[in-house]
């Protein structure tokens, strides 16, 4: 069975006919590699390969998006009062966001129509790692990394999971994603990199308030194995394949 390519590209959820149009005229869509001149041309879903921006588009209509998120936005699909992460993706209003951020994180946030892909990457049995960027209001202590890796009582009825401290130093690949206001504290103790694998509310702040300290800024760069690109500017979002799972 022969289909139009914009309208197989709205049925899989990359966007509304004219988004996808739009995509196909910024030569954004290939064919079996070939970039794909007109919105009309027609495609047979199980023997062409089509790609959006270099990543295969799911042929099971399941799409998945890799945003990231700037502050401000909250992770929901309908707020009445802050702006909300749905409003920087493609529309498709079977789209949700895998799990939270707080609305003052910023960072790596899935957005899909695949339920139980996000249910692998949320079950706290699945042990997925989720790395945080973290800046402190004072300097991490050494004695953080044995006591997080030994679990945390938060408040909640268990303590957290066994989670990895990294206090980072001038060295570190990952100060490259700190914004320029917190540039100046790289090798001051108070920039680290804290890896979970839970989802609790606010975990990582009160990870931090547990031991007396305070989370002043926060970002999310990696969830199982997949990281933030440094090339993927904040609010803006990609369409990723078929997802490498944990
Ligand atoms: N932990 C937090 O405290 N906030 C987030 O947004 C994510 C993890």
């Amino acid at each position: 069975m022969q289909i139009r390519l914009d309208k197989y590209l709205a049925d899989a959820g990359i966007g509304t006919r004219s988004e996808v149009k739009n995509l196909i005229k910024r030569k954004a869509v290939t064919i079996n590699g070939i970039c794909a001149a007109k919105p009309e041309t027609k495609i047979t879903p199980d023997a062409d390969e089509i790609a959006v921006n270099g990543s295969l588009v799911a042929a099971r209509g399941l799409v998945t998006y890799m945003l990231h998120k700037p502050a401000g936005y909250v992770c929901a699909v309908k707020d009445d009062r802050f702006p909300t992460v749905m409003e920087l993706v493609p529309q498709n209003r079977d789209l949700f966001p895998v799990g939270r951020l707080d609305k003052d994180t910023e960072g790596l946030l899935l957005i899909t129509n695949d339920g139980m892909m996000a249910h692998r990457m949320l079950s706290p049995r699945s042990h997925v790692d989720k790395t945080y960027l973290a800046v402190l209001e004072r300097p991490a202590e050494k004695a953080y990394m044995d006591l997080f890796s030994a679990g945390v009582d938060i408040g909640d009825d268990t303590p957290t999971l066994p989670a990895r401290l990294v206090i980072c130093d001038d060295d570190s690949q990952e100060l490259n994603y700190l914004p320029e206001e917190y540039r100046a504290y790289s090798d001051s103790g108070r920039v680290v990199l804290l890896t979970i694998q839970e989802g609790r509310y606010h975990q990582v702040k009160r990870m931090f308030h547990a031991m007396g300290n305070e989370v002043l800024y926060l970002k999310r760069l990696s969830f199982g194995s997949l990281v933030l690109p440094m090339s993927l500017k904040k609010g803006e979002a990609v369409c990723i394949e078929a997802l490498p799972v944990m």
